[in-house]
């Protein structure tokens, strides 16, 4: 493999955070989360936001919609099948956008179109041309995926691509659905698709790889290298199975490596980190501790060498600067006394921008969290605003909790929930307090959601520091995971299971069994 270019090409980011990524399981957002996504992504100058799956649902309708409406500067996608009434409801929810993409596909391996379509080549291949023509109908911007792509045979793949630019595709994608493919062998597709397929040179190539053998970072470079100009990916690498190609590590390799890889991206890598946290926030997700550019080690020096190497120059063990990726030393920022202002002045050096209901919630809610903590560190308001944002929206609220437990005393919490603006009370015992506090929530809130994940983490060092809770539900084949934030655990536990139960209803309203079998 070698580079075709010499000077600094632009290479597109197409980000499907908001679609591959949240139809992963557990990955839900409420539409609130997802317009806040969209909104720092555009912001981070991601060029393309796929946004969702319009005819999968009102809610991915809705969201799409919306999205395309907030988003100023990058293109809004809506995927479709290749169905007109697919086409038709992805043309409808993209066409407030300023830039509106269509994206299209259907299978073309073999193995797909036998047991999953049903298909032969002949009207798969009608699809193709039926399909793209349908999409230029709503905007000029259609992008055509070949699913199953690496696993489809040469011949049938350069026919389908060729029908598809032909019928007016201006983006060509080449889904490594299945995660299967190498970095070599994804080189040499791409390299083939642009040398044999017919007015090749009119559209865009397009990278889309699956992490299976944890190779779609690779993979996705490779297919750079080869000359494709847009790479799919999700932030934290979140998608189907293992997941997408992850979008912070494609753009710092890109950019720290620009010696070999000569293509920029319009992304501002200082935002990088805190796209992450975001991500990781809605959808409840961790990121591990060792991910590449936005694990909580990725630029820790724990070995007695290595601190040594990096006291005596930074680049004995740094290839990049934490800050490039807007990874900063964690700092003491307010403390009780600091007013209204400061705290502003603090949220907005941040990157925050709240509304005014929701900035006075989170300076209460500082105020109070600087009233139990001596220190309170930037991580701290991270935690106290996304938790805001998360809960801001929820039609089940915790109003009051009191939890007795220690030594020779049965666990009992006493908690009162509002369920749709009506407060509601019990008390429970349960093993242990964390036990006794969802008792008393599925009492109030009777459901059949069994718990799948519950865990802790602290936010900062310290026996004051706050704790996130992640809860992870599962309710008929459907997982969703809830996040809380607290410097008490057991409310930041009875605020996560109830945000995950919040996740819940909104899934509840947003299922259509038809297209959500549609493998991605
Ligand atoms: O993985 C895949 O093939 C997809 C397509 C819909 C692009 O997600
Ligand atoms: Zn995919």
């Amino acid at each position: 493999m070698s580079t075709n270019s010499t000077s600094t090409e632009r290479v597109k980011i197409f980000d499907t955070t908001l679609r591959d990524g949240e139809q992963s399981p557990g990955a839900a957002m409420t539409l609130q989360e997802k317009l806040e996504v969209a909104e720092f992504l555009d912001q981070m100058g991601v060029d393309i936001i796929e946004a969702g799956f319009p005819i999968s649902s009102p809610g991915d309708f809705e969201a799409v919609s919306e999205i395309s409406k907030l988003v100023k500067n990058a293109t809004v996608c809506g995927l479709s099948r290749a169905g007109f009434k697919d086409i038709d409801a992805a043309g409808e929810a993209v066409k407030s956008a300023k830039r509106p993409r269509i994206h299209t596909f259907i299978s073309t391996s073999p193995v797909h179109m036998k047991h999953k379509l049903q298909m032969g080549e002949n009207s798969v291949l009608e699809a193709v041309g039926a399909s793209v023509v349908r999409a230029r109908n709503f905007t000029d911007d259609v992008q055509w995926s070949a699913e199953d792509a690496t696993r489809t045979e040469v011949d049938f793949l350069c026919r389908t691509v060729e029908l598809a630019i032909h019928s007016g595709a201006t983006t060509i994608n080449v889904p490594d659905t299945v995660g299967y493919s190498t970095p070599q062998e994804y080189f040499d597709i791409i390299t083939m698709l642009r040398n044999r397929v017919p007015n090749a040179d009119k559209v865009i190539f397009s990278t889309h790889c699956h992490n299976d053998l944890g190779l779609a970072v690779a993979n996705s470079l490779a297919g750079v290298l080869a000359g494709a100009r847009q790479i799919e990916c999700t932030i934290n690498g979140i998608g189907e199975r293992a997941g997408n190609a992850a979008l912070e590590e494609i753009v710092m390799a890109l950019k720290v490596r620009k010696d070999i890889m000569p293509y920029a991206t319009g992304v501002k890598t200082q935002m990088l980190a805190r796209a992450s946290k975001l991500v990781s926030n809605v959808t409840g997700f961790p990121v591990q501790f060792n991910k590449a550019i936005v694990g909580k080690n990725a630029f820790s020096h724990e070995s007695g060498i290595h601190q040594d190497g990096m006291l005596k120059n930074v680049e004995t063990y740094e290839i990049m600067r934490p800050e490039d990726v807007g990874v900063h030393e964690s700092s003491l920022v307010l403390g009780k006394l600091s007013g209204r202002h400061a705290f502003k002045d603090k949220l907005e050096s941040m990157g925050y921008k709240l509304e005014d209901a929701a900035f006075l919630d989170a300076f209460k809610r500082f105020k109070d969290l600087a009233d139990k903590k001596k220190h309170v560190f930037d991580e701290d308001i991270v935690a106290l605003v996304d938790d805001e944002v998360i809960r801001g929206h929820d039609t089940i609220v915790v109003k009051k909790l009191k939890v007795e437990t220690g030594v020779g005393v049965e666990p009992t919490a006493a908690l009162t929930l509002s369920v749709a603006g009506v407060e509601k009370s019990t008390w429970k015992t349960g093993d242990g307090a964390i036990d006794a506090v969802f008792k008393a929530i599925r009492e109030i809130y009777p459901h059949t959601a069994t718990l799948q994940l519950f865990e802790i983490r602290a936010v900062t060092e310290g026996t004051d520091a706050q704790a996130t809770v992640t809860v992870r539900l599962e309710e008929d084949g459907r997982t969703v995971t809830g996040r809380g934030a607290e410097t008490d655990t057991l409310v930041a536990a009875a605020y996560a299971y109830v945000n995950a139960l919040n996740k819940l209803l909104v899934k509840r309203e947003k299922q259509a069994p038809e297209a959500l079998t549609v493998a991605r």
